[in-house]
This record gives C-alpha cells, sequence and structure tokens, in this order.
C-alpha cells in the first residue's frame, strides 16, 4: 500500500485529477492490536463518501475474531457483500519479459501475447454466502446471521457445513456483467474470438446448474459472442495447457478464488495479480494476494499487484465518471509496469533482487516521465 500511495502521488502532483484520500486503519494485526477490525463507521464511509475503495490485504497469523471468523473479514467481505460489489474482476495477461518460476527457477514457460483473459468471480454469494452474510451483518452492526440446523443422514458425530445458495438474480448480474465486458475486449489470444466461457461443476451441484442455465438465457442476447463451457476441474488444465483459447471466463465464488490463483502462475504469480471488486454503484480493488506475513516488513515482497489495482481503479472511475483523464492515468500506469517488467529492478518473484521500494520508486519514475508529457506540467 505504501508504493500505491507512490503512484497516488504523482498522479495528484501531475495531473488535473485532484485526490481526497482518507486512510482507514484495518486488518488482523489492526485488530490484535486494538480490537476492532476497523474503526467505527468505516462501512458507511465507504458506503456513503468513498468514490473509490483500494484495499490492501487484511490477514495477520492468529488473528481471529470471538466468533471464529477471520479478522478483517468484515472490511475485505462485509464490503463485497454490503456493498453488493457482485462481479470480482480478475485479469490474467502475461507482459512481455516475465519469466517464471518453476522449481525454482526462472524462464520464460507461456508466450506473452498467448495470456490474456479475465476471470470474472461471482463475488456475493455461492459457498462464501454465510461468511459474507455475516462480515456484512457485523460491518453494518447486525446481529450476524446463522444458517438454521441441517441433518445429513449417514454422517455421524461432530459435522461442520457450509451451505451454498446460488441465487438467479445473483447469477444473472454476474453473467451479464461478463458477456458486457467481453463486448469491450480484443477477444481470446489464440483465435481472436469474443467468448465468455462458463466454468462451472454442474454435472455435480444443483447451484452450478442454475449457474449455468442461466448462463445459456443471457448468452442468447449475445449471438456474436461465442459460447463455451468447462467444468471447474477440466478448466484448471486448459487455462494452463491452453490459456489462448480463454477470453472472459465467468465462474461461481469459490471456484473463482481458487482458479485465479492458479491463473495468476501464467502472468508470473500473485505479485502481479490486481483485482477489481464492482457493483453497480461502488467499485472496491485490491491485490489478489494475500498479506504473506512472512515477508511483512523485510521490503522484498512486489508491489505490481498493488499498483495494477490502482491502475484498474483508475480505468473504472474513469469508465463511471466519464473522465478521459482517469482513463489515460489508468493506461500510463499499465506501461510504466510494462516498462519496469522489461527492466531489471524486479523483486525475488521475477528473479530479481531488488526491494519492494525500489519496484515502487521506479514504477513511480516511468509514471512521472509520461504523465509528465501527457498532461504538460512542468
Ligand atoms: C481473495 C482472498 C479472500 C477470498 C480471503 C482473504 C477471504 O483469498 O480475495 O481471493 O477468499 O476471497
Ligand atoms: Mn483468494
Amino acid at each position: 500500500m505504501i508504493e500505491a500511495g507512490k503512484i497516488l502521488d504523482v498522479i495528484e502532483q501531475l495531473t488535473p485529477i485532484s485526490l481526497t484520500i482518507n486512510k482507514i486503519p484495518c486488518g488482523g494485526e489492526h485488530y490484535l492490536e486494538t480490537g476492532e477490525e476497523w474503526p467505527e463507521g468505516s462501512f458507511d464511509f465507504c458506503r456513503d463518501e468513498a468514490d473509490a475503495i483500494l484495499l490492501g490485504a487484511v490477514g495477520w497469523p492468529g488473528a481471529i475474531t470471538e466468533d471464529g471468523d477471520l479478522a478483517g473479514g468484515s472490511v475485505i467481505l462485509g464490503l463485497r457483500s454490503g456493498l453488493d460489489l457482485y462481479a470480482n474482476v480478475r485479469p490474467i495477461r502475461l507482459y512481455e519479459g516475465v519469466r517464471h518460476k518453476i522449481h525454482g527457477e526462472f524462464k520464460q514457460v507461456w508466450e506473452p501475447g498467448m495470456v490474456d483473459m479475465l476471470i470474472i468471480r461471482e463475488n456475493t454469494e455461492g459457498l462464501y454466502h454465510s461468511l459474507l452474510r455475516r462480515s456484512a451483518d457485523k460491518a453494518q452492526g447486525r446481529d450476524a446471521w446463522e444458517p438454521s440446523e441441517m441433518e445429513f443422514p449417514g454422517l455421524d458425530g461432530e459435522v461442520a457445513w457450509d451451505p451454498r445458495p446460488i441465487s438467479r438474480s445473483g447469477s444473472e448480474r454476474v453473467i451479464k456483467f461478463a458477456f458486457e465486458a467481453a463486448q469491450r475486449r480484443n477477444g481470446a489470444p489464440g483465435d481472436g474470438k469474443t467468448r465468455v466461457t462458463c466454468v462451472d461443476k454442474s454435472n455435480v451441484t444443483r447451484g452450478c446448474q442454475l449457474f449455468n442455465q442461466i448462463y445459456h438465457e443471457i448468452a442468447e442476447n449475445y449471438p456474436h459472442t461465442d459460447t463455451d463451457h468447462a467444468y471447474i476441474d477440466a478448466f484448471c488444465m486448459w487455462a494452463v495447457r491452453n490459456p489462448e483459447w480463454f477470453d472472459v471466463v465467468v465462474t461461481p465464488n469459490m471456484f473463482g478464488d481458487i482458479s485465479t490463483d492458479l491463473a495468476s502462475v501464467l502472468q508470473g504469480g500473485m505479485g502481479i495479480a490486481a483485482s477489481a471488486n464492482l457493483g453497480d454503484r461502488h467499485g472496491m480493488f485490491e491485490p489478489v494476494h494475500g498479506s504473506a506475513p512472512k515477508y511483512a516488513g523485510q521490503n522484498t515482497t512486489n508491489p505490481m499487484a498493488m499498483i495494477n489495482s490502482v491502475s484498474l481503479m483508475f480505468d473504472w472511475l474513469g469508465e463511471t465518471k466519464g473522465d478521459a483523464d482517469c482513463k489515460a492515468v489508468a493506461d500510463f500506469i499499465d506501461m510504466a509496469v510494462t516498462e519496469t517488467m522489461m527492466g531489471d529492478t524486479l523483486t525475488y518473484d521475477l528473479g530479481g533482487d531488488s526491494g519492494t521500494s525500489a519496484v515502487g520508486d521506479k514504477i513511480a519514475g516511468i509514471l512521472e516521465s509520461l504523465l509528465r508529457k501527457h498532461f504538460a506540467i512542468a
């Protein structure tokens, strides 16, 4: 987040965009120090005052709330659920110059230009529903919801279980979002076709059967978009073997969580993977990765995922507010990351030995010259 702050500073100084930044402390470590996941009123502030929310990773070992949930959960999951951020947009694109880390060695495995997919994870229901609902309740000061008791014939003794509701309306909105997103892209890298792949487990679960049925209903409205389907297990195989086939992928919540960690490997790892949590009114932007506590305070981790999330934020602000400057800034951040990737100021995950702050400085420096040229500010 410190490196993202450098990027915001450069934007503030060198563009006509003026930012009011409100910092809200939150997360597991904050919980251990203060007994609260974030200050009271923070959810309302995000809902009522913020144009966009930029979130750092929240987890911290041993930071568990009294009811056994991840401390910091009411921030990330409370916002996802409470603000109806139903589309979790996770771009997977391989930059030039990335060497993939396999067996502890670095070599280019996948071809740049052959990996450019957008995974859209449903973000408000599915297997996360109970925790999402509890988190939103806590974030808004309501009593936390618990699913009612259930019996499982044939299972004796202690049983822990999680319901996995998938609704028509929840599926419709995210699948429609995926088809709309596909219309704004260049198609799959392999054949240039605009394609939306429905990834589910409809051979096994009823929730996925509904999701899949709704996918086909929505697809009827997009006759020029290729329809495509993969079960989640097969998708994991094809994503690695044939990533060029995929353009936009839409999938229920938990499958999107798991498959985006896998897919991040195609682009060089979690140090690069950014995400946008979008609803009809609100947007929250965050890296796909967690807090990597074993690296805390060591200045070694890659800030690119966080910085790419800032780019997604400006892209969305530009789109929703019709602001060309924000759109331009999003592209310039991406150009600055692209150029950095070609150089040797890189963190360990990309085979370099530079620190977090050196990479942040490098990207901020390139962004600075791009912005100076574009906005002609001396
Ligand atoms: C993610 C994370 C979160 C999730 C955790 C931190 C709750 O893994 O954004 O992918 O599971 O959604
Ligand atoms: Mn995850």
